[in-house]
């Protein structure tokens, strides 16, 4: 789907027009480009019939039978005092499938009165949701998709038309990267093993300027990664570590004869030189549950458990186009669990790189695990900030349904600051307790800790194991199990895998940066 600003021409070429109306507001009283004489009356004659009032996300089609423009698209925003940036999201998705569906070519539409929202806001939002809602996996289809519209966006005024272009490209691009996102976590476990996902992330994260080291099983004993490896053991395809290291002088090139691969990872080294924020994704390409094997029921669906690692790296995609004043590194511990004659099982002692050692009582609780290894890791950057994102547990969504991931810190201004991204966003977060207790249940009679203890409160019960890996530094844990796949058909979401967090966390180091 492209989205462009209009130029002066765009309104006698378009074959379709598209009206975004306030609920219950006569939409053509004031208009930035020209419209066919023939236009209002049949838009007045519309609203008077009663047969379409502007009800978000309502549309309707009008066909003038003189003048240029083929066809009026009339999409319906709701009320006045309801319109948010997230509304424009799903009007601008359904805008775009509807005219998709019609066969048009190019479609002009205007944003919303610019004294209901800003702009350029709106002009963001309106691209991401025409990416976001028109967006479909096609990888294994023999049809492709079918020819898509060019929207053109005309600003409110003339002097507004650089900000809304910048806002509009920005929107593209963050668009594009929740759909790259959502693409990995479509993907089967067949075609992204831990080597594939890797592999991946080495394109992405090269193409946006970071370092991107992989650690292999080699490296990973070096470093002591016990729960990594533990995770991993049971799958022929071997189990990786993948770290992007994106500073704020990369530029959107990749320097020939720059540092090589061995050189990334020693630039750790040098402590608290450049401020850091880690992002860390939960990389199981596949989790089938190992020995403690899940119920046939769903289990296809697992080949998301790598959601988290899809938002890092949908992030990194975007990250060129921030131009951020601190260093991102992101960090992708990736495994498949499986069953198998050497698989890690119920009773191991596994060993942290942190030498905590592990008991595991569930080989299905394999998430946190790959986490604690991670978050050990994160440390050698001395970062401001840790964020990890996670499809760690079942329980979330019990608590919250589909509509929210689960937010776990035990530091309210980090929290705060989630919370205005998460709603600038639509990316929803609800806050979870994270109280010391509920590590109680996780003491081992035979090492420090055990992995998994059942019992209810599961997902605080995995975020406080988490905790004791994450030590001092400030850090929130996201489980999104909950968002990561929509079960029915949204505006902006279509069936299958969200692509929750890419736009979440551009938002949240957006405004980090003080922008
Ligand atoms: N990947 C799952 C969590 C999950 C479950 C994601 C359902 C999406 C939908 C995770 O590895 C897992 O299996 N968690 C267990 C933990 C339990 C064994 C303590 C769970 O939630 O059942
Ligand atoms: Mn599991
Ligand atoms: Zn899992």
């Amino acid at each position: 789907m492209d989205v462009t600003l209009s130029n002066p021409g765009s309104t006698a070429v378009a074959d379709t027009r598209a009206l975004l109306v306030l609920q219950d507001e006569p939409p053509v009283a004031r208009t930035a480009a020209p419209l066919d004489v023939a236009v209002p009356p049949l838009v007045r004659a519309l609203l008077a019939s009663g047969d379409f009032a502007g009800r978000a996300l309502e549309t309707a089609i009008l066909h003038p039978a003189a003048g240029r423009v083929r066809r009026v698209l009339l999409v319906g925003i709701g009320p006045r005092d309801s319109l948010t940036s997230q509304r424009v999201r799903q009007v601008a998705a359904t805008l775009a499938r509807r005219a998709t569906d019609l066969g048009a070519r190019r479609v002009v539409v205007e944003l919303p009165d610019a004294r209901v929202l800003n702009p350029a806001i709106a002009a963001q939002a309106f691209a991401e949701g025409a990416v976001m809602g028109s967006h479909r996996f096609d990888r294994y289809r023999a049809a492709r998709k079918t020819a898509e519209p060019r929207i053109e966006i005309v600003p409110p005024s003339r002097d507004l038309a650089p900000a809304v272009r910048a806002a509009i490209a920005l929107g593209l691009v963050v668009g594009r990267a929740v759909c790259l996102a959502r693409d990995l976590a479509n993907t089967p476990g067949q075609d992204l093993p831990p080597r594939e996902l890797a592999a991946t992330a080495t394109r992405i994260g090269r193409a946006s300027g970071a370092r991107v080291r992989v650690l292999g099983v080699r490296d990973m004993e070096r470093l002591g990664m016990g729960a990594v490896l533990g995770v991993g053991r049971g799958s022929v395809e071997p189990p990786c570590f993948i770290v992007l290291e994106r500073d704020p002088t990369a530029g959107g090139r990749r320097r020939p004869g720059g540092r090589t691969a061995k050189g990334a990872a020693n630039s750790a080294g040098k402590r608290g030189a450049v401020p850091t924020v880690v992002l860390i994704g939960k990389g199981v390409t596949f989790d089938t549950g190992g020995i403690s094997l899940k119920p046939r029921e769903g289990m296809g669906r697992m080949k998301y458990d790598m959601s988290g690692a899809a938002a890092v790296l949908g992030v990194f995609a975007a990250l060129p186009a921030l131009e951020l004043p601190f260093r991102v590194v992101g960090l992708v511990p990736s495994a498949e669990n499986m069953p198998s004659d050497r698989a890690f099982k119920p009773g191991d002692v596994l060993r942290a790189m942190d030498g905590t050692t592990i008991e595991v009582t569930n080989t299905d609780a394999e998430g946190r695990l790959l986490l604690a290894d991670a978050l050990c890791y994160a440390q050698r950057y001395q970062p401001e900030v840790i964020v990890d994102l996670a499809t760690l547990t079942g329980s979330i969504r019990v608590a919250l349904g589909t509509l929210a991931a689960g937010l776990f810190t035990t530091d309210d201004p980090l929290a705060a600051e989630l919370a205005a991204a998460s709603a600038a966003t639509g990316d929803r977060l609800w806050r979870m307790p994270l109280w010391d207790d509920y590590a109680d249940s996780l003491k081992s009679d035979v090492a420090d800790v055990v992995n998994s203890a059942g019992g209810d409160g599961g997902a605080s019960i995995a975020a406080s194991f988490l905790a004791r890996f994450a030590g001092d530094t400030r850090w929130a844990h996201i489980d999104m199990a909950s968002t990561a796949w929509a079960f029915t058909d949204r505006p902006h979401e279509p069936r299958g895998p969200t692509g929750f967090g890419v736009r979440l966390l551009l938002e949240w180091l957006v405004r980090r940066s003080g922008r």
